[in-house]
């Protein structure tokens, strides 16, 4: 990203350090915004445009990180390149209860113009599942291969090892909320069963949702499981293994970053599990679940 952009970047993260989720912006600002974000992508000024763009009012934090850090991810030459101008559209959610309001974000979800636009995520929308009135929310990076399938989050190999973390805190899947970033499944050429991360500017494009269904559910924590979906709900670049090992906050709620089930799955070290598993102690401490010895001690070395 341009040094010109820095300045910015830096104040848009002190606001939101200091907690503010929000900023607004006037039209000149929203132009200075839109050239940075297409110079950046294209590296060439914007063509002049037709009429005033359209944008969004409140730009996120996640989407000035866009901004600076954009790796877009064409599938081909000529798949379409869109940037997401609408991204940080917040969506409103109609009803009464959690469980309505989130059926109507999931409608909107499937024809979400800044996702679909970008041209680069599969057709099936794969939203959440859970309780919306859970006090435990995990959030992944997008659905896979399985995921698509079912059109449930976690639902393959790594929901089943997810399945089984929440067993041994005993929690039952069927009580918490699980979601991801990003609710399609990211498109690859020539792809079978092969999935692959989200771009910058896929999670951009879908993080309104996950912020309201944050809104709605309003958990009293959040499980963020792995490093994608963690950098897009905190904002940051850092890696897993310096965001773990303390609680960050998303809309005021807390957020315990761990490694993602996956990573679990392909790395047996029982020193990476316990890593994992001090995260989800961590969490049944903040939630006052009773903690047993044995739960205390899975995967510490045997003296
Ligand atoms: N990995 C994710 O991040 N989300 C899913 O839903 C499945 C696998």
């Amino acid at each position: 990203m341009s040094s010109i952009a820095e300045p910015l970047i830096k104040y848009l993260e002190n606001l939101q350090s200091q907690g503010q989720t929000h900023v607004n912006i006037d039209d000149d600002a929203r132009s200075i915004l839109r050239e940075f974000f297409i110079r950046a992508k294209t590296g060439k000024p914007s063509k002049p445009a037709k009429s005033p763009a359209k944008t969004p009012a409140a730009p996120s934090a996640a989407a000035a990180k866009q901004a600076k850090d954009p790796t877009p991810q064409p599938l081909t030459d000529d798949s379409p390149v869109e940037t997401p101008t609408e991204s940080t559209t917040s969506v409103t959610a109609t009803g009464n209860t959690k469980a309505e309001k989130i059926a109507s974000l999931k409608k909107q979800a499937g024809s979400w113009a800044p996702a679909r636009s970008l041209g680069t995520l599969r057709q099936t929308m794969v939203f959440s599942t859970g309780n919306p009135d859970a006090d435990v929310m995990l959030v992944g990076e997008a659905p896979g291969f399985d995921e698509e399938r079912l059109m449930e989050p976690f639902v393959g190999k790594a929901g089943q090892k997810l399945d089984g973390i929440l067993t041994a805190m005993g929690i039952d899947r069927k009580s918490t909320y699980i979601s991801n970033i990003v609710k399609f499944r990211p498109q690859m050429p020539n792809q079978t069963t092969n999935n692959r991360k989200p771009t910058p500017a896929e999670m951009a494009a879908c993080m309104p949702f996950i912020q309201a269904e944050v809104d709605i559910v309003a958990p009293k924590v959040i499980i963020a499981l792995g490093g994608t979906a963690a950098q897009a709900l905190l904002a940051s670049n850092d890696p897993v293994a310096k965001m773990r090992g303390q609680f960050h906050q998303f809309a005021g709620i807390p957020v315990r970053v761990t490694y993602h089930p996956s990573y679990i799955l392909h790395n047996e070290a029982t020193s990476e599990k316990r890593k994992l598993w001090e995260d989800m102690l961590s969490v049944m401490d903040l939630l006052g679940m009773p903690i047993s010895d044995k739960q205390q001690a899975y995967f510490l070395p045997k003296s």
